[in-house]
């Protein structure tokens, strides 16, 4: 067991890749805090887990929300007394350039997806210091890396991601915290199923999103937590401040 007894708090672990990376990690023993703003999926999640016989609690977050994120790690630390792991994962998606993209959507994309990165890490530093370590994944995408049209807030979103990794692994280093991030590409969870739904044509679009890479088809969410997986754990102690691309080659073109 790679992850025993170790405490790992997971964001947006109701849906995608996060509830592969909770089921994978309570597979390899570690205590699975699913931290999601949506209590009904997050739940479902602790179920597949308990079902499996591993360990896992549900606590409700908006990652936005300061309080809500200092109230999470307070909840992890008083049931565990520790914190061993964070995966930042909770995200969403807008389309839209700069001139459709409304002040609103600009905020909310942005403060889910790197406000609320930076809010996780600035609660759950100071107990990961206390415990002399950790291992921090910020989950970022391929759209942090290369400029991908008509998704303005998503992109900046993600690049700030990757540059609040490397930040982090400079200022935590010498406490013993390595922070990684990961960038997936294109992978089949609810957030793309809703872009293919909501297109015109959803089987062309279906289709279409595999395409436009090398391995010609899109990710599995167990691919990315198996990606997941490795950098927080002990096969990846000399890793810090490091981008893991998992997008079937996109980048690569
Ligand atoms: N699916 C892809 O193709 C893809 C590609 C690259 C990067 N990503 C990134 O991977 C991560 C996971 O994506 P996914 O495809 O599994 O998405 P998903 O929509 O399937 O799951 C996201 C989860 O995050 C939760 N969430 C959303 N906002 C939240 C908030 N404010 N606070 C707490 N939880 C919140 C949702 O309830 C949901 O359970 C996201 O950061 C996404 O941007 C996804």
């Amino acid at each position: 067991m790679k992850l025993a007894r170790k405490v790992a708090i997971i964001t947006g672990a109701g849906s995608g890749m996060g509830r592969a990376t909770a089921l994978l990690f309570a597979k390899e023993g570690a205590k699975v805090v699913v931290a999601d703003c949506d209590r009904k999926s997050g739940e479902e999640t602790v179920d597949l887990i308990e079902e499996e016989s591993g360990e896992a609690a549900f606590v409700a977050v908006d990652v936005s929300k300061a309080v809500d994120v200092e109230r999470m790690v307070k909840t992890v630390l008083d049931s565990h007394g520790t914190l061993d792991i964070l995966v930042s994962n909770a995200g969403i998606y807008a389309q839209g350039d700069v001139v459709e993209t409304t002040e609103e959507v600009w905020h909310r994309i942005l403060g889910v997806n790197l406000t609320g990165v930076f809010l996780c890490s600035k609660y759950c530093v100071p107990a990961m210091i206390k415990r002399g370590g950790g291992a921090i994944v910020n989950v970022a995408s391929e759209a942090g890396l290369v400029g991908i049209e008509n998704q303005v807030s998503y992109n900046v979103s993600k690049s700030g991601v990757i540059a609040l990794t490397k930040s982090m692994a400079l200022d935590f280093a010498p406490h013993n915290i390595r922070v990684n991030c990961l960038c997936p590409g294109r992978t089949l969870t609810p957030l793309v199923e809703k872009v293919i739904v909501d297109s015109e044509d959803p089987e062309r679009m279906r289709r279409a999103l595999g395409e436009d890479r090398p391995l010609k088809r899109m990710g599995k969410p167990e691919e990315i937590a198996a990606g997941i997986l490795f950098l927080v754990s002990d096969e990846c102690t000399y890793a810090t401040g490091s981008v893991l691309v998992v997008d079937g080659g996109y980048t690569a073109q």
